[in-house]
């Protein structure tokens, strides 16, 4: 059906928008990142050297917390962080239907249940009051997810952690540079989650971070990402010793100097791409103000969207087609429009391990059918904005009843 469409559109307005595909999102590497990682490449120590702590020192800095610990990606971050918040089975944690698969898989790794809970329709943010009717006895934790890199409504989600003595969590993999309240993201929750995805804020390729202010919570995430020992390779070889001991299970999930070097280089430049980012989406949200049947997701006065992605609904109610055709329309311009998510609890994984399905959280359902992502990222430029604002133009302009 999608394909179709797309060749009924590229027929309809003759040659595509764009030659080349615009991608959804993309990494920006200078020079003067290039160079920070040959210096280590030269330099002798490529893993467990001092780039760690320097990276970990800065990002802690820039999200105003007293600790930060760097891991080999965001996965790893929600593992560490619920290893290090001690889920084990028979434990329930709280999640959104609307995120990546990694923030329910966390939970799974530990032997946890996740329990899926609806969002709000205009945010696709975590839903309080589905959060405060789906706690139970055997709740430990709420994991928020900062969708599209919109702060959560975290004065809330505070109150009712507190009240019933769960920890919170901020899967901040999308908000990084973002801030609720005049507060940054990455000290709103017990443990903050961050990825370094190439399609992120910024990038070590892949990578990861937990932010917290609990610095017990953090030795236990040291030891997590190092196979459960205490002490790393360079802390051994400066104390002259062979010896080490491996108090629990842990994993390799260390981050090496050559990423933390990248991640240095590149922290110095998020803030300016985030003020890029809301940029951009200024520039669509007053395109679309004058498009009826694309509806921007709100955002709220309270924060500072760090705009990971740019999702809009399409009312395919005003449309004689749907979200597939729209979408493969889109394609066929050369916008590579994107879809964020299916709901997690909807994956056959899911399904058939803890038997969720159609129906659980109706809210992510119903935005699931209308969701688009439109291409972000720091490097875009004004023909490339322009590109994707006519070429949304053209489509619904083509479909609309
Ligand atoms: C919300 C969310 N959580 C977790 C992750 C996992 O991060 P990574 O890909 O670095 O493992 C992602 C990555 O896409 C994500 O978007």
């Amino acid at each position: 059906m999608g394909r179709h469409g797309l060749g009924k559109l590229a027929i309809q307005g003759g040659t595509p928008i764009r030659q080349k595909l615009l991608p959804y999102g993309r990494q920006l590497v200078d020079d003067d990142d290039i160079a920070a990682v040959v210096d280590v490449l030269r330099s002798d120590w490529l893993t467990t050297g001092p780039k760690i702590p320097e990276f970990e020192q800065a990002f802690a800095a820039l999200t105003g917390s007293l600790e930060a610990v760097a891991v080999s990606s965001g996965t790893a971050a929600l593992h560490a962080a619920m290893y290090a918040i001690d889920i084990k089975p028979g434990d329930e944690v709280i999640v959104p239907a609307i995120t990546f698969a990694a923030t329910a898989n966390s939970v799974v790794f530990q032997g946890g249940r996740p329990i899926f809970v609806d969002v709000h329709p205009d945010t696709l943010l975590i839903d309080p009051e589905q959060v405060a009717r789906h706690i139970s006895t055997k709740t430990k934790a709420i994991i928020a997810v900062d969708y599209a890199g919109q702060p959560c409504d975290y004065d809330t989600l505070r109150k009712l952690a507190d009240r019933y003595h769960v920890k919170l969590i901020a899967d901040a993999c999308h908000s990084l540079g973002g801030s609720y309240k005049g507060r940054p993201v990455g000290q709103l929750a017990d443990l903050s989650t961050f990825s370094f995805h190439p399609v992120k804020h910024i990038t070590t390729g892949e990578g990861g971070m937990i932010s917290t202010n609990d610095a017990e919570l953090a030795r236990r995430m040291r030891v997590f990402r190092n196979h459960g020992i205490t002490s790393d390779h360079r802390q051994r070889e400066q104390q002259g010793s062979w010896f080490y001991e491996m108090v629990d299970l842990g994993y390799n999930y260390r981050l090496t100097d050559i990423q933390c070097a990248l991640g240095l280089s590149q922290l110095r430049k998020l803030p300016a791409w985030v003020r890029r980012r809301q940029e951009i989406a200024w520039k669509y949200d007053a395109a679309f103000a004058e498009m009826p049947a694309v509806e921007p997701l709100r955002v709220r006065e309270d924060v500072s969207h760090a705009y990971h992605l740019y999702v809009v609904r399409m009312d395919v109610a005003q449309l004689r087609t749907t979200r597939a055709e729209v979408f493969a329309a889109l394609r066929a311009e050369n916008i590579g429009v994107n879809v964020h998510y299916i709901p997690v609890h909807l994956h056959p994984f899911y399904r058939q391990r803890f038997g969720t399905g159609p129906g659980l959280c109706p809210v992510a359902e119903a935005a699931y059918q209308e969701v688009i992502t439109l291409p972000i990222f720091p490097r875009m430029g004004e023909k490339d904005i322009e590109d994707v604002i006519c070429a949304v133009k053209k489509v619904v302009g083509a479909y609309l009843r």
